[in-house]
């Protein structure tokens, strides 16, 4: 969460570029944002709530940081916006993370003026205090030894800029006339591409005499552009079929994975949010296609679960972003023991990324809108085609894939029956959307689609699970998705759609055939295993549809960040 970036040398348009590259690492937080720059012999800050502007012109200067904030600590205010200034002006901070035990610091501080409400101020202060003594450096190591908790912080005197981080994620950059830092990688290639990973308990002075050595990347920036699309949302829905073509280019990675899975004594599916989901659908995948069973945990659960584990365990985490810090530490708990990793993600040179000892990219192209839309697919997509090739049937495994990504392409040119139904529902109150086998994952992914989107409260189950109580909410005129493969769950599914239309609800059949009970049907062709796909597609659009009916911005929905590094 949040983004920083900061920029020291002899260009004297510091601040343009620390404005540029907030623009790419926006997607980190983005209630409010600032940026200070050191001009004369003081630093001037400029910090607005909101959205950053396309554009926005800094006067000159050689020294500049900024921040894009997600608010954990205080309101979304200009006053809790980073960056944040000691008392006496000379010292800037910008922070990622959360000081566990910054109350207690903050007792510390009596002769501060603390302006915040925030836990990031009191880093600033406290490292005021020590420079009486101390010079930057040292005085940023005594009080960063102190922070409990996962943080990432840069500060600048104006004459140096200093970064230090445990947990959240920091990389350097080696410019002709300067050094960059920020928290992606991506945002920093446009300016160079010699770059430093920062590892837990670094701690670097970005200054002429900076001595590690900065390793020369071959990484292509890039560039995520609306093109003629309203929203990255609808953009990114569209290059699904392309996302899904480009799985089935190389599969040396699917066969070394599945072979991985066939030696392990225990694999373990890792993720968060909608990865979590496909790790779900991973255990459905891999009991039907190829009789194994995997396991499945959510990640902020899989700490709790570490007692299993062995040196033959393996541990697939899957996460687009590759950062979410919630699959980030039990990997790093779990690496401890011994245990092989895989990175599933799409993000080359993330923490994940690193960690792993096995890297599969998803090739997905940057994905900036925060609904994860064709990240999922390819992480499905992969996740089929590890199991069929366990199965030993991978050329049905491709087989299938393809005639997913036909029928979404036919989705996306009958998008129009789907705004539609969005049209007639965007004013209820809640959507249930209930699936069986394979497609009970599928149908917890549509209800955080819709939630993400639309801020309609959604509920998915087991649809066997609904009469075990949830039924009771379920009233005359209720939404109910169902969704109805060609597979051994459709009379169960049918027998539950009667049910709850037997209670008024406006039942929604998506499947592969009509029936009675459905009040709306949307059709999407039996393409076997991999009819998830077009299934996850529809929910996609049905939530894009419902924000924009509702007028809301699909991309940047309200409260969320596309990568969480914080607890
Ligand atoms: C956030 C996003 C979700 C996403 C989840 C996991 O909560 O809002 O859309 O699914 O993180 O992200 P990851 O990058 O690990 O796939």
């Amino acid at each position: 969460m949040c983004g920083i970036f900061g920029y020291i040398g002899s260009d004297n348009n510091a601040a343009d570029k620390v404005f540029k590259g907030l623009i790419d690492i926006e997607y980190r937080g983005y209630d409010s944002w600032g940026v200070s720059y050191f001009q004369g012999n003081s630093f001037k800050t400029v910090k607005k709530t909101g959205f950053l502007p396309s554009i926005f012109n800094f006067p000159s200067s050689s020294i500049s940081i900024g921040h894009t904030r997600w608010a954990t600590h205080g309101g979304v205010t200009e006053i809790n916006a980073h960056p944040h200034l000691s008392c006496d002006n000379k010292l800037v901070l910008v922070h990622n993370g959360i000081v566990e035990n910054y109350r207690e610091l903050k007792k510390e501080l009596t002769n501060h003026k603390i302006k915040s409400e925030t836990d990031s101020e009191i880093i600033i202060h406290l490292i005021e205090d020590q420079l009486q003594d101390k010079n930057l450096k040292d005085a940023v190591s005594e009080v960063f030894n102190k922070l409990e908790g996962l943080n990432a912080i840069v500060i600048s005197d104006g004459k140096e800029i200093v970064v230090c981080k445990k947990g959240s994620p920091l990389v350097l950059g080696k410019t002709e006339n300067g050094y960059v830092v920020a928290s992606d990688p991506n945002a920093i290639l446009p300016l160079t591409k010699k770059l430093i990973f920062l590892e837990d308990g670094d701690l670097f002075s970005l200054d002429a005499g900076l001595d590690p050595e900065f390793k020369e990347i071959d990484w292509q920036y890039t560039k995520a552009d609306l093109d003629k699309f309203p929203h990255f949302m609808l953009k990114e829905i569209y290059e699904q079929p392309q996302v899904l073509y480009n799985q089935i280019q190389s599969l040396d990675a699917a066969r070394e994975i599945a072979e991985e899975i066939k030696a392990a004594f225990g694999t373990y599916f890792v993720g968060c949010g909608s990865a979590s989901y496909t790790c779900l659908l991973a255990e459905y995948a891999f009991s039907k296609i190829s009789k194994k069973h995997i396991n499945f945990s959510i990640g902020s659960e899989f700490d709790y679960k570490e007692d299993f584990l062995t040196n033959k365990s393996l541990l697939i985490a899957v996460s687009q972003s590759g950062e979410t810090i919630d699959v980030v530490e039990p990997v790093a708990h779990a690496k401890k023991r011994g245990v092989k990793i895989v990175a599933l993600t799409n993000t080359l040179g993330s923490t994940l990324y690193r960690m792993a000892d096995i890297k599969h990219l998803l090739n997905a192209g940057p994905e900036k809108a925060v609904a994860s839309t064709k990240a999922v697919i390819a992480m499905v997509a992969n996740i089929l085609l590890y199991a069929y090739s366990l199965a030993g049937k991978l050329d049905l495994g491709i087989k299938v894939i393809e005639d997913s990504a036909r029928e979404i392409e036919n989705i996306i040119k009958r998008q129009d029956e789907i705004k539609k139904l969005a049209d007639k529902i965007y004013n209820v109150q809640h959507i249930f959307v209930l699936g069986r086998g394979i497609s009970y994952p599928v149908a917890l992914e549509a209800t955080l689609k819709i939630k993400e989107t639309s801020y309609i409260h959604a509920e998915g189950f087991a649809s066997g699970e609904l009469k075990h109580g949830c039924l009771a909410l379920v009233d005359k005129g209720t939404p109910v998705i169902v969704f109805l493969p060609n597979d051994e769950t459709k009379a169960a599914v049918l027998a539950n759609a009667m049910e709850v239309k037997a209670r008024g609800a406006f039942v929604i059949g998506v499947g592969f055939e009509n029936n009675p009970v459905f009040d709306f049907f949307f059709e999407v062709k039996d393409v076997g295993a991999s009819s998830v796909l077009p299934h996850i597609v529809f929910a996609q659009f049905l939530g894009y549809f419902l924000a924009i009916k509702l007028g809301l911005n699909p991309d940047k929905p309200r409260n969320l960040a596309k990568s969480v590094t914080v607890k």
